[in-house]
């Protein structure tokens, strides 16, 4: 048995099992913006292993709202407001693959949410190419249901022509988007 082991946090217990070595998985997305749906799969997500890293990245094939800073500062906010546990780093990553991202910092493992078929179909080529280039593997979550039809691009939407976004995104997000502008 281990000596010190009634002073250890279950995770340093969990990481010392494993010889030390912590399991990193980092959530990667646009997040432009982080909505209630993200912030599901990033609670599971850091639930399920030692240290998660969401990681905002930019996606070549999407125009953005947010600047990637302001992206990082959101989540930063609404994993705080949300009390979420202290295992999780919030950062961005614009040199280049996402896998040289999980290379860099020992993570293994992307974590994705899953919302229906389509998400599979779109997924599921991005999973493997990551695999084929750095032996990254993505592991599929099922946020809460109740989130299946909240999307990034459906918030943008809805804000940039004045309608009420709060019962879709973290507090954080609907005051931002929704604050008087000059
Ligand atoms: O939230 P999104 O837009 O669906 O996330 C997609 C994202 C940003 C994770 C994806 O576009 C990505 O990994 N971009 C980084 C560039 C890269 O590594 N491309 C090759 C992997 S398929």
């Amino acid at each position: 048995t281990f000596p010190a082991q009634r002073t250890l946090t279950r995770r340093a217990r969990l990481s010392h099992y494993r010889g030390g070595m912590s399991r990193i998985a980092v959530v990667p997305g646009s997040f432009d913006p982080v909505t209630l749906g993200h912030l599901d799969v990033i609670e599971r997500a850091a639930k399920t292993f030692d240290e998660v890293h969401v990681l905002v990245v930019h996606n070549p094939g999407k125009t953005a709202l947010l600047p990637i800073a302001q992206r990082v500062s959101l989540i930063e906010q609404a994993v705080a407001d949300a009390r979420l546990v202290g295992n999780i780093r919030v950062t961005s990553w614009s040199m280049g693959l996402l896998v040289d991202y999980c290379t860099e910092v020992g993570a293994s493992v992307i974590v994705k949410g899953i919302r229906s078929q389509v998400d599979v179909a779109y997924e599921t080529p991005m999973a493997i190419v990551n695999r084929d280039l750095a032996a990254v593997e993505t592991i599929f979550m099922l946020p809460n249901p109740a989130h299946a039809h909240v999307s990034s691009s459906l918030v943008r939407q809805v804000a940039a022509l004045g309608g009420d976004v709060a019962p879709y995104v973290p507090r954080a997000v609907s005051d931002f988007l929704q604050a008087p502008r000059e």
